[in-house]
């Protein structure tokens, strides 16, 4: 745990060291999202690998870099690449960049991700706040010895994603005409789909989407008592009855890739009230 804290605080050392101004908000991209901030002019972008104690990241459509930059004035840090569960990471590696992104000093958390949609309401492309998860992972990120330095040895859950800016996520989305939806984000370790009688189960259960992602974050910046935003772009909708034959990650990426560039322009509005 020592060697954990020593790790986080040198990458953030190293990134200090070389940021023009301290970010206030990290965003996380999920599949596909990276595209959307193609037009920031990011006034520091920094390879993870050239980032001490930062693994590689292997998935196609994420990118594998840190950038800073301003989004309407308001400075943020961006994890371009995530690390998720299925590729083998542990949930220490999982959540290590969120840890660094939290040693840089931000407030709050925007965490995106491309999900499937379980509500019926729901419909490829639509844009979802998250409001609660359901953790299915078979493994925690706060499990073993706890570092009191990260805050509590039991976090509260209620409360992860910070109401308010949900609220505004869906207000925002309205006032622009683009379509937002709330809902509870199921998180699964991956990497295979969901069977038609899992899917059945999750949405008995309460789900209204269902990724390999953003739960482990959360319960991290939930302990760290970062603000949080989660949003999940819906790429797919799961219908148990209906066998498809799509490559669902070359769907994931096409679909969230166009749907992101409707999240910018909330996150836009929202970055610049919360200056
Ligand atoms: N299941 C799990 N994860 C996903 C899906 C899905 O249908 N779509 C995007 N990520």
């Amino acid at each position: 745990m020592q060697e954990y804290y020593r790790k986080i605080q040198e990458a953030a050392r190293h990134i200090k060291e070389q940021m023009p101004y301290p970010p206030l908000t990290g965003i996380i991209l999920g599949s596909g999202l990276g595209d959307a901030m193609a037009a920031v002019s990011w006034d520091l972008t920094l390879p993870y690998s050239s980032i001490p104690h930062f693994p590689g990241t292997s998935v196609k459509g994420h990118a594998g870099e840190l950038r800073i930059g301003r989004i309407s004035g308001h400075p943020v840090v961006v994890q371009a690449g995530r690390f998720h569960y299925y590729e083998g990471h542990d949930m220490r590696t999982v959540t290590f960049p969120l840890r660094v992104l939290h040693a840089l000093g931000i407030r709050g958390l925007v965490v995106t991700n491309a999900a499937g949609g379980l509500n019926d309401a729901y419909h490829d492309g639509l844009l979802v706040g998250i409001s609660d998860h359901i953790n299915m992972f078979p493994d925690h990120p706060l499990r073993g010895l706890n570092d009191n330095r990260f805050g509590d040895r039991f976090p509260e859950m209620a409360g992860a994603y910070t109401p308010r800016l949900l609220e505004r996520f869906l207000a925002i989305g309205r006032e622009l005409g683009i379509a937002v939806e709330s809902g509870v984000y199921l998180g699964l370790p991956g990497p295979s789909i969901e069977t038609p009688a899992e899917l059945r189960f999750m949405k008995m259960i309460g789900a209204d989407l269902v990724g390999m992602s953003t739960v482990p974050e959360v319960i991290v910046a939930k302990q760290l008592e970062l603000d949080v935003l989660g949003v999940s772009i819906v790429t797919n909708m799961c219908f148990p009855d209906t066998v498809t034959e799509e490559n669902m990650h070359t769907k994931v990426l096409e679909v969230a890739g166009k749907a992101a560039l409707d999240l910018f322009e909330i996150l836009k509005v929202l970055l610049e009230e919360t200056l």
